[in-house]
């Protein structure tokens, strides 16, 4: 099926362990559970979507190793189309351990590897009439922006998952339609811990939305036409919230490809997000559309998007 949705960035593999404490430095701790899984901002967004029936194709590179191997596999087993996957010869993959604690809370140390970026002469094949949105983490940043630059061209919507504010970023985000970034990255962009004036200071990149994402507290939102809201998390038992962020875009998007206000594609988002919290793994637990709907059914009226101000 052609695809809908084209993803441009990272691809890793993650190794999980479930621990019940994270231990202080010098100390061990025994895992309850194991689990190798691959990951990844875009990787993981694009499962996201796939889940949901929207067809899907990354465009990104993996080394020439078993890792490289067990991620493409990943992406395979999951209907995103590989085609655009590259391996490097010689080189490592991207791969992360990632521990997670009783609370669901994880600490992730992650390798970048040695793929060689995507250069952007394969591009201009790449964003065919079937695609309505580009997907960017800013890995590969010099093709992620020729990327922006022809999909603005072709009237494709771009989405930028900014979780780490990079040198170079600034050349990317004028070209970038929905932005949402992590709390981290708002934090860093500002120079200080307030979301809001950091929407409004994005903003003047000209992105049409501007969402901050904040774990547990939800996620705020402003942009052209769009009053400054709230959306609250889902209170769920969270078992490991590895890879929240990653499904929030995959959930978001399906949102903008079915032309929703930007209100129900976020709450949307969250929903998608607070399922994937059910189990161990980025995507082991990543929800169906039926399992989204049910869950949102259940929901009262105080997990819906609050206006601030
Ligand atoms: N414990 C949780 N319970 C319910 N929902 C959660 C929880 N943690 C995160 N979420 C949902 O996922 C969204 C994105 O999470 P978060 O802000 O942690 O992303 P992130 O910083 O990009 O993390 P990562 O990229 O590592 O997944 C939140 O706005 C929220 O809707
Ligand atoms: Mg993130």
């Amino acid at each position: 099926m052609k695809p809908l949705v084209i993803g441009l960035g990272q691809c890793s593999l993650d190794i999980l362990g479930q621990v019940d404490k994270y231990p202080a430095l010098d100390e061990k701790a025994e895992m309850n559970s194991l689990l190798v899984q691959g990951g990844g901002p875009v990787a993981t967004a694009l499962v996201t979507l796939s889940r949901l029936s929207v067809p899907v194709a990354i465009v990104g590179a993996v080394g020439d190793d078993d890792f490289g191997r067990q991620i493409r596999e990943g992406l395979f087993q999951e209907r995103v189309d590989c085609t655009y996957l590259s391996q490097s010869p010689h080189s490592s993959s991207q791969v992360a351990f990632v521990t997670v604690d009783a609370q669901g809370h994880r600490n992730i140390f992650w390798h970048r590897g040695a793929a060689l970026p995507v250069v952007p002469k394969q591009l201009p094949s790449l964003l065919t009439d079937s695609v309505r949105v580009l997907h960017l983490d800013g890995l590969h940043l010099e093709t992620a922006i020729a990327a922006a630059k022809l999909a603005r061209r072709q009237a494709v919507t771009s989405v930028l998952d900014a979780g780490t504010l990079r040198p170079g970023i600034e050349g990317l985000l004028p070209f970038i339609d929905h932005l949402v970034v992590s709390e981290k990255f708002s934090r860093q962009f500002l120079g200080r811990d307030d979301p809001e004036a950091a929407i409004q200071g994005l903003l003047g990149y000209g992105s049409v939305v501007v969402t901050v994402t904040m774990g547990r507290s939800g996620s705020l939102s402003a942009g052209k036409g769009v009053l400054p809201f709230h959306q609250p998390a889902f209170a769920v038992e969270a078992i490991d919230t590895t890879g929240c962020g990653d499904v929030f875009h995959g959930g978001y998007i399906y949102g903008l490809l079915q032309d929703w206000p930007i209100e129900r594609s976020v709450r949307f988002a969250a929903a998608c997000a607070a399922l994937k919290t059910r189990a161990l793994g980025g995507r082991t637990a990543i929800p169906t559309l039926q399992e989204v709907e049910s869950f949102l059914l259940c929901q009262d009226e105080h997990s819906s998007p609050e206006a601030i101000g």
